[in-house]
């Protein structure tokens, strides 16, 4: 019996099965991750993506671990290899360091327990719902920042299936419509993986929202037009002063929107938020395969002997972010001291 199960993800107690987001929407099919390698294969080749899916799965992925080594002499060892191997896959989104985290200081606090395997069990399960009450709490609080009537813009995936579920950006709109409030949404595609294209307009689209695509291009020319009220976007990593790590081409969104006078507001919990990163420059880029340019979804369209960039994040300054949605309401400038409050309540 499954002690999980979303649109995203479920654990079974043995394992972690995740819906195959590479496929998606044209093939829905399914990956068993049966232990801590197969978890960190997942993440790493986008199985599962989206920062707080990434780091709910490599809580499982911890999980998994402790239950393949519990009963070896280096058991500290092998824990610190599973660390390692879950944390050495996707380098942008802190909610992966800050679920490992928290599990290896679970696990230290619970050694010498009996019930040890139940008790890190609980914990990866918390993380898990943890996740889906914070949507829904930033779901409430970015739900009235938007009005009736209003079309809002999103890019790349941050919905139900780039968390446990709900979603952070998606979970505001979603919030906004428990309001009663009428949303429309523009999904950018989100070259060149197509986040928005495949998975936002698929989710949406199955939630009975008006969801239109444009390519990332249009963005600029559809808020001319009128036709947007407000961004939504998530978050891979929020540094210390605002600073705003999430898929590239965010950064281009919040400079149109700044042109065009419409707010630019982030969606993210906590465990997005890394106090321990001062500046958007720290935030390590994630750099991927030069294939997911080179290729426009299965098919080549640019020869190998063109130098190809790939950089999956950019930067948005914190100077171009309205607000900052979070669980614990919305954070407004100056982030600096703002967002460091969050953590003092
Ligand atoms: O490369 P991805 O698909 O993992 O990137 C995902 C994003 O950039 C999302 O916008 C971000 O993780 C926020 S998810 C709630």
């Amino acid at each position: 019996m499954s002690k999980l199960k979303t649109i995203t993800m479920e654990w079974t107690g043995d394992s972690l099965i995740l819906v195959d987001q590479r496929y998606l929407p044209l093939e829905e099919t399914y990956v068993t991750c049966k232990n801590y390698k197969e978890v960190a294969v997942a993440i790493k080749d986008m199985i599962v993506r989206g920062a707080p899916a990434i780091g709910a799965s490599a809580a499982f992925g911890y999980v998994l671990g402790v239950k393949e080594f519990i009963n070896t002499e280096n058991f500290d060892e092998k824990m610190k290899e599973v660390k390692d191997t879950l944390a050495n896959t996707r380098p942008t989104a802190v909610n992966l360091f800050w679920a490992l985290d928290r599990m290896e200081k679970k696990l230290n606090e619970i050694k010498n327990e009996e019930n040890l395997i139940e008790l890190i069990e609980k914990e990866a399960l918390d993380i898990a719902y943890e996740d889906i009450e914070a949507n829904k709490a930033m779901g409430r609080f970015g739900g009235e920042l938007l009005n009736d009537g209003d079309t809002v813009l999103t890019h790349c995936n941050a919905g139900a299936l780039a968390t446990v579920d709900y979603g952070t950006a998606l979970g505001v709109i979603r919030g906004a419509r428990e309001l009663g409030k009428d949303i429309k949404v523009y999904a950018d595609e989100t070259r060149p993986y197509l986040q928005g294209a495949r998975l936002t307009v698929w989710e949406l689209y199955k939630d009975g929202f008006d969801v239109t695509l444009i390519s990332d291009n249009m963005a600029g020319w559809v808020m001319k037009q009128g036709k947007i009220n407000a961004v939504v976007v998530g978050a891979d990593r929020i540094a210390a002063n605002g600073d705003v790590a999430n898929k590239i081409g965010t950064y281009s969104v919040a400079l149109l929107a700044k042109e065009h006078g419409i707010p630019f507001y982030v969606a993210a919990p906590l465990s997005t938020i890394d106090l321990n990163t001062p500046t958007g420059n720290e935030i390590p880029i994630e750099e991927r395969s030069h294939k997911e340019v080179r290729y426009c979804h299965k098919s080549k369209m640019v020869p190998e002997e063109i130098k190809v960039y790939n950089p999956a994040f950019d930067v948005t300054p914190n100077e171009l972010v309205t607000a900052i949605i979070t669980e614990k309401g919305v954070v407004r400038p100056p982030y600096s001291e703002n967002l460091k409050k969050l953590f003092e309540k």
